[in-house]
């Protein structure tokens, strides 16, 4: 179908708001931030502040403007190299795990290139005609920097949290009303069922191609696991207990002296835990989180049950929460914090997310697109387990039933947590 020239000139504009909508989001998150938290990699898994601020600014300089705006000039030749995260399609950079060595660029001339992408994008949005694979790559550059607003939430209380004086990053809103924590349990009935993206707007390419599995029939939780259930598993004597875990989880528990999740201390015989608030005492109705795969699938089967497959849970989904709720707790409601149950909702969006034990492998149609971002999704389908639903960190307008979030099963620096799942 050919645009007319009205309705393209719409298209461009209401692009150009989403961009800068994102992109303003973003310098939010960080606004809290003193310039020294803009700096430290506690760990290799966190990248700093000031780091994912000119990655995601590199990714549409890189991927849009120098391509396809003739006139475009570089920022500066050396951010390539510093930014680019790991696409080999883009040559040699900086290792990973050496991001928080980096005092140069400092974070105004980050800004500043910020600034200058910025003016170039919203030039190049507004005056020329976008191709339908310009389209796509701007897409995929606003969920990108999507994904890094939710990399940065957690990268923020990583820096935050480590620290014993336990600094309040931003007051959350708290809310409490009527929670109801029983036991329910949804049927789902077994039978074939379509799994994955069908239709017309953004997705990414790991969730594409739609396709048939069958599945028994099933209960899933109707909520999401409590805080307080966990510390029930913590007291029975769940982490010493090998019964309940893979050896690999056991191994990792013993060797790094874990018992209880990120986070969290005991103090005068009450558990507390470092929030983006600051230091709290542990709310029990609160969902759990800061637990690995190995802690989920522990505690699932130390209740008897097990994880949901990531099938049953896009299945459920679609069956019990078929629109997201407006009530969902995304980072649209600047919450950051996971809440507990209201009413009977079911959780299945928002909060935090939901380890499945499902690995992260492609779908059967699943097809490497050319070029640097064939590398996006793809390479990374080993050895990680996917999650799904979104978190208090994720944009309402970034999820779907169909997204595949994945993470390597020993990590819990990230917003995670699970619901139970049984074959009937
Ligand atoms: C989907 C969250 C695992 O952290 O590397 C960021 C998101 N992809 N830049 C990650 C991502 C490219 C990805 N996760
Ligand atoms: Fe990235």
């Amino acid at each position: 179908m050919k645009l007319t020239t009205q309705e393209n000139t719409t298209n461009n504009q209401s692009l150009l708001k989403r961009y800068n909508e994102c992109r303003q989001i973003t310098e939010e998150i960080c606004e809290p931030l003193q310039p020294e938290d803009f700096v430290v990699q506690p760990v290799a898994e966190v990248s700093p502040p000031k780091w994912h601020l000119a990655h995601t600014t590199w990714f549409f300089e890189n991927f849009i403007l120098k391509d396809h705006m003739p006139e475009y000039k570089i920022f500066d030749d050396d951010y390539h190299f510093l930014f680019n995260s790991y696409y080999e399609t883009e040559g040699e950079r900086w290792q990973r795990s050496e991001r928080g060595f980096l005092t140069r660029p400092w974070v105004k001339e980050v800004m500043a290139y910020r600034d200058y992408v910025d003016e170039h994008m919203a030039q190049f949005i507004s005056q020329t005609t976008l191709s339908k694979s310009i389209i796509d790559v701007l897409e995929i550059g606003i969920n990108h920097e999507q994904q890094h607003q939710e990399l940065l939430v957690y990268d923020i209380k990583h820096i935050l949290g480590i620290n014993p004086l336990f600094p309040t990053y931003k007051t959350p809103i708290s809310k409490s009303e009527e929670v109801i924590l029983d036991q329910n349990f949804l049927d789902v009935a077994e039978g074939i069922y379509s799994i994955g993206y069908a239709g017309e707007n953004f997705h990414f390419d790991n969730e594409e191609g739609e396709h048939k599995a069958f599945v028994h029939a099933y209960r899933i939780q109707d909520r999401l696991i409590t805080a307080g259930e966990y510390i029930e598993f913590m007291e029975a004597g769940g982490y010493e207990d090998f019964n309940f875990w893979l050896m690999e989880g056991f191994e990792w528990a013993k060797g790094e002296k874990i018992k209880a999740p990120f986070y969290w201390f005991k103090e005068g015989g009450v558990w507390k835990h470092y929030t983006l608030g600051g230091l709290e005492e542990v709310n029990p109705n609160e969902p759990i989180t800061h637990i690995n795969y190995y802690e989920a699938d522990a505690f699932a089967k130390w209740k008897g049950k097990r994880l949901p497959t990531e099938f049953e849970w896009e299945i459920a989904c679609r069956q019990y929460e078929p629109t997201i709720p407006e009530s969902a707790n995304f980072l649209d409601q600047r919450s950051f914090r996971p809440m507990p149950r209201v009413g009977n909702s079911t959780q299945f969006f928002g909060d935090v997310w939901e380890w499945t034990n499902s690995a992260y492998a492609p779908y059967p149609f699943y097809q490497k697109v050319d070029g640097a971002l064939g590398e996006y999704n793809g390479k990374f389908m080993i050895n990680q387990m996917v999650l799904r639903g979104g978190s208090f960190a994720t944009m309402k307008n970034h999820i779907r039933h169909t997204y595949r979030n994945f993470f390597h099963p020993n990590l819990r620096w990230h917003f995670t947590g699970l619901r139970l799942a049984e074959t009937i």
